[in-house]
C-alpha cells in the first residue's frame, strides 16, 4: 500500500465511538448484561407500524422528497412544538427532519462554525457532539459542571473567546440524567443572546423525567429565536431508534447552510420513516409515559443499590434521561499516568471480563480526571437490571475491596 494511503486524517484526532469498543469486549464475554447504551426497552407504537406498512405501497415512498421534510410531518411538529413547547416556528424559524438529532446536530455545527472556531461542552459531554465538532474542525471547549452535574454558567461565561460561535446544552442529560434548572437554562441562553453566540439545546429527553423535575424547552424563552438551535429526537420517546427520525428548529437565518448540509449529507430524510412518524405523532407523548413511569421505579432499584457503594462509590441525584453517572473513588495507586489507559477504561473491562456486566467509562464523556462510569437503565427490563447492577456493585467491591 502507498504510505500516502496511511496518512493522518482529521479522524485520527477523533474519539472512537466507545458504545461499539465497550460492544466488542461484550460480545467476547456471553452472557454480559449491558447497562451501556443508551436505549429504550419499547418499540414504536402500532399506528406507526401499520402507516410504515401502507407507505410500502405509496409511489411517493421510494423518491427523494423535500429536504426539510414531508409537509405533513414538518406540520405536525410545528404544532406539537406549539402546544408542548411552547415555541412558535411561524416566527423567524425553520424546522427540519432529520436522520436523528446526531444529524441535526452535526447541520448545526457546519452551519454555525469555520474551521478554527469554538464550541463550548459542559463536561461531562455527550460523545458524538465532541466528536462532531472535532469533525467540522473545532474545538471543543470543555467546561466544568458542579458536584451534581448542575450548569455554571460562570464557568461557561469565562470560557467565552473571540473563536467562540456557540454553547450546547443538553437537558435531561446523556450521561449525568441531570435536568438543568430553568434558572441556568435561562442565564446561558441570555449570555449567548448578548454574546452573539448559539445555544444549541438538544432535548432528546424532553419526556423523561422523575419526581418533581420539569424539562423546559429553552426555544420557548422570551427573545430566545434568532440565536438557539433546539434539537428533538423520536429515538426514545417513540422507541424509534433504528427509524431514524430527528428534527431541529433553528433561526431562518441558517437555511442556507442547514440546507446544503442536509442535502449533502441526506438528501432527505428517509420516507417511510417520516410516514411512520406522523403516525406516532399523532400517538403523542402519552404512548411513553407508561415507560417512563416504569423507568421511574427502575431508577429507585438503580440509584438505592449504587447508593450503597458509599464510600467506595457516589452517585449524585438525577432526575431525568435514563442514565446516572457513577463516580468511583479508587485509590491513587490505581490512578496511571498519561498516555496509559484511563483507569475508568481498565475497570469497565474487568467488570465485562470478570463480572459480566457492562458500563460506559467516563473519559468517553470528557470525565478524565478520577473514574467515572455512566450507567444506563433504559434498555432493560427491571429484573435485568437489577440483576446487572447487582452485579456492578459486587464487581466494584471485589476489585477494588
Ligand atoms: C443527548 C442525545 N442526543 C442525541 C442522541 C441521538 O439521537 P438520535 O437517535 O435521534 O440521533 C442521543 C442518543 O443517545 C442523545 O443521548
Amino acid at each position: 500500500m502507498h504510505e500516502m494511503l496511511r496518512a493522518l486524517t482529521r479522524m485520527d484526532a477523533v474519539q472512537a465511538p466507545i458504545v461499539a469498543v465497550v460492544g466488542d469486549i461484550i460480545r467476547q464475554v456471553p452472557g454480559t448484561i449491558s447497562l451501556g447504551q443508551g436505549v429504550v426497552h419499547y418499540g414504536p407504537p402500532q399506528p406507526a407500524l401499520a402507516a410504515a406498512r401502507a407507505a410500502l405501497t405509496d409511489p411517493r415512498t421510494h423518491e427523494y422528497q423535500s429536504g426539510d421534510g414531508l409537509p405533513a410531518l414538518v406540520e405536525r411538529l410545528a404544532s406539537k412544538l406549539r402546544d408542548e413547547n411552547g415555541i412558535d416556528v411561524t416566527r423567524g424559524r425553520r424546522i427540519m427532519v432529520t436522520a436523528g438529532a446526531n444529524m441535526a446536530f452535526i447541520h448545526a455545527v457546519l452551519a454555525v462554525t469555520e474551521p478554527g472556531d469554538e464550541v463550548i461542552l459542559p463536561v461531562p459531554f455527550y460523545f458524538n457532539h465532541e466528536m462532531a465538532i472535532q469533525m467540522a474542525g473545532c474545538r471543543a471547549v470543555l467546561v466544568p459542571t458542579d458536584a451534581r452535574y448542575q450548569l455554571k454558567p460562570d464557568a461557561i461565561r469565562a470560557a467565552i473567546t473571540d473563536r467562540t460561535r456557540a454553547v450546547v446544552t443538553i437537558s435531561p442529560n446523556n450521561p449525568s440524567g441531570a435536568v438543568f434548572s430553568e434558572t441556568a437554562l435561562r442565564e446561558v441562553n441570555a449570555l449567548c443572546g448578548d454574546r452573539g453566540l448559539y445555544h444549541v439545546t438538544d432535548e432528546a429527553y424532553e419526556y423523561f423525567t422523575y419526581g418533581s423535575a420539569r424539562h423546559v424547552s429553552v426555544g420557548s424563552f422570551m427573545d430566545s429565536s434568532a440565536h438557539t438551535i433546539s434539537m428533538y429526537s423520536l429515538s426514545k420517546a417513540y422507541g424509534f431508534a433504528g427509524w431514524r427520525i430527528g428534527y431541529v428548529v433553528y433561526p431562518e437565518h441558517l437555511a442556507s447552510g442547514m440546507m446544503k448540509s442536509q442535502d449533502t449529507i441526506l438528501i432527505c430524510p428517509p420516507v417511510i420513516s417520516q410516514m411512520a412518524a406522523v403516525a406516532a405523532l399523532d400517538v403523542g407523548r402519552t404512548y411513553c409515559e407508561p415507560y417512563v413511569r416504569k423507568l421511574a421505579e427502575i431508577r429507585q432499584i438503580v440509584l438505592g443499590a449504587l447508593g450503597r457503594l458509599a464510600p467506595l462509590a457516589e452517585v449524585p441525584p438525577a432526575d431525568g434521561a435514563f442514565y446516572c453517572l457513577l463516580k468511583v473513588n479508587v485509590p491513587d495507586q490505581l490512578i496511571r499516568g498519561e498516555g496509559a489507559p484511563s483507569v475508568a477504561m481498565v475497570l469497565a473491562e474487568r467488570l465485562i471480563r470478570e463480572h459480566k456486566v457492562a458500563v460506559i467509562p467516563g473519559p468517553a464523556f470528557g470525565m478524565t480526571e478520577g473514574c467515572y462510569f455512566r450507567v444506563a437503565y433504559g434498555a432493560l427490563q427491571k429484573e435485568t437490571v437489577a440483576e446487572g447492577i447487582g452485579r456492578l456493585v459486587k464487581g466494584l467491591r471485589a476489585i477494588l475491596g
